[in-house]
């Protein structure tokens, strides 16, 4: 296996920096009030609009400053450790610009870049339906060939940041007689006639960032919003996309984890019972070390696999990226959990942030694919990866070997 050169720039560093100090300035004393509210930290969205940090992922010829998917990461790690909820509404610009950069045609990438870039545009990723979650191919919404374009009708299911975007990546069915080839992505910009916002959803978490039920009622596109400009790439995409984006989340649940992290030492190194602060007692230690564990192993992991993506090693980012997701946002959901626990009664109050980093951390969990649905992508790729390793034949019983294809019977009979 090849192993991932983790190298960080000077200027990734700096721009880790620069997210810290917006997310001390602008999330952590906000935090709290936009979730009770329901309402997006416009503050701290113009903070790293003016900053730059929206065009990270993006190559320079866009506009951005290619600062890659590490860079990406460790952004939304600093931010997300004040507000996992203001991580997500940051990154889920990677997750809907990501289509454009790996599929879009050189005019789409120079028209819709650059404002993704400079904040001028945000980005909603429209994949899920009601009845198609984890089975990403079983889309019903369809794409129709017309003059001059395509119409698309039906709803969509869980978008994130819908009702803020201005560029919504849709995916519909352009050839449903096709197995390969069904599903075409598009671009849709929120002033297209026919586009609406169904519902904005109530939530258990990340209640600051919208999360809606969108609408096509036969909103037409010009030829030139279909994503790469030829039809039936667009499963394709969005798992290509999927695979650049699990970093962002894992990011988000390092951020997470850390987060609940700092808050649980702080308070149990600041609370007495039988005299002495609750950091003294060795079932406390004993948590507070294995989340610590837990939290690092995580952020390198990403790390890892943010850097197999910027090194364009897709066939290794499609396993890391499964299991950096993975892991890392199992890793937020335990650390939270204790994190309440080490609080004891005010963990369960809404009076302060610890709740809320639980309540945010559940997500992490379930959207940009379930971890059921990483397990089986590891899986598979240890499937693959098994048949590479003929020469553990010899060290492994003789008579089960008629399963892997048979041919090493063959070879040795
Ligand atoms: N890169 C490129 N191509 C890929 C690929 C990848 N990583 N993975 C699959 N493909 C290609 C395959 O090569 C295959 O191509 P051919 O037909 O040409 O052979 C095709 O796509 C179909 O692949 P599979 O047979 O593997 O597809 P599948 O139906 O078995 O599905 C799956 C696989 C992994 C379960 C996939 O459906 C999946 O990832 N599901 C989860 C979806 C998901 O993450 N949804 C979240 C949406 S975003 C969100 O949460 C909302 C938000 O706003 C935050």
């Amino acid at each position: 296996m090849r192993l991932p050169n983790i190298n960080f720039t000077d200027e990734q560093i700096r721009l880790q920096g620069v997210a810290h100090d917006i997310a001390r300035k602008y999330l952590l004393p906000q935090a709290s009030e936009h979730d009770k509210n329901h309402s997006f930290n416009e503050d701290g969205f113009k903070a790293v609009c003016d900053e730059g940090l929206l065009g990270i992922w993006i190559p320079k010829a866009y506009g951005g400053s290619e600062n890659g998917v590490l860079g990406l990461a460790l952004v939304v790690e600093e931010l997300s450790k004040a507000d996992p909820a203001f991580g997500v509404a940051f990154a889920v610009n990677a997750l809907g610009s990501f289509p454009i950069i790996v599929g879009g045609t050189e005019e789409q990438k120079q028209k819709y870049l650059p404002l993704v870039a400079t904040g001028k545009a945000s980005c909603a990723f429209a994949l899920s339906e009601k009845f198609a979650g984890s089975d990403a191919g079983g889309l019903s919404v369809r794409a129709t060939k017309v003059d001059g374009g395509w119409r698309i009708n039906g709803e969509k299911k869980w978008t994130t940041n819908a009702s803020r975007a201005n560029i919504i990546i849709c995916f519909a069915v352009s050839n449903p007689e096709s197995r390969s080839r069904r599903i075409s992505a598009f671009v849709v910009e929120d002033t297209d006639e026919g586009f609406s916002i169904a519902k904005v959803e109530d939530k258990m978490g990340i209640r600051s960032v919208p999360v809606c039920e969108t609408a096509f009622d036969g909103v037409f596109l010009p030829d030139d919003r279909l994503i790469g400009g030829k039809p039936g790439l667009g499963f394709k995409h969005s798992m290509m996309t999927l695979d650049l984006a699990r970093p962002g989340v894992a990011a988000q649940a390092v951020g997470t984890a850390a987060g609940a992290l700092e808050l649980a030492n702080t308070y149990a190194n600041r609370r007495k019972q039988f005299g002495q602060n609750i950091a003294s007692f060795q079932m406390v230690q004993s948590m507070l070390a294995d989340m610590a564990m837990k939290t690092e192993a995580a952020r390198w992991l990403v790390f890892a696999c943010a850097s197999a993506a910027d090194a364009g090693d897709m066939k290794v980012v499609n396993k890391y990226a499964a299991m950096a997701k993975c892991f890392a946002t199992d890793v937020a959901v335990h650390v939270a959990t204790d994190a309440v626990q080490i609080f004891g009664g005010y963990g369960f109050m809404e009076d302060y942030p610890i709740a809320k980093f639980y309540r945010d951390a559940k997500i992490l969990q379930i959207y940009e694919g379930t971890n059921q649905v990483q397990r089986l992508v590891i899986a598979r790729n240890l499937m693959k990866e098994s048949g590479t390793y003929d020469y553990l034949n010899e060290v492994i019983p003789r008579e089960t070997q008629s399963t892997h294809g048979g041919d090493y019977e063959i070879a040795n009979s």
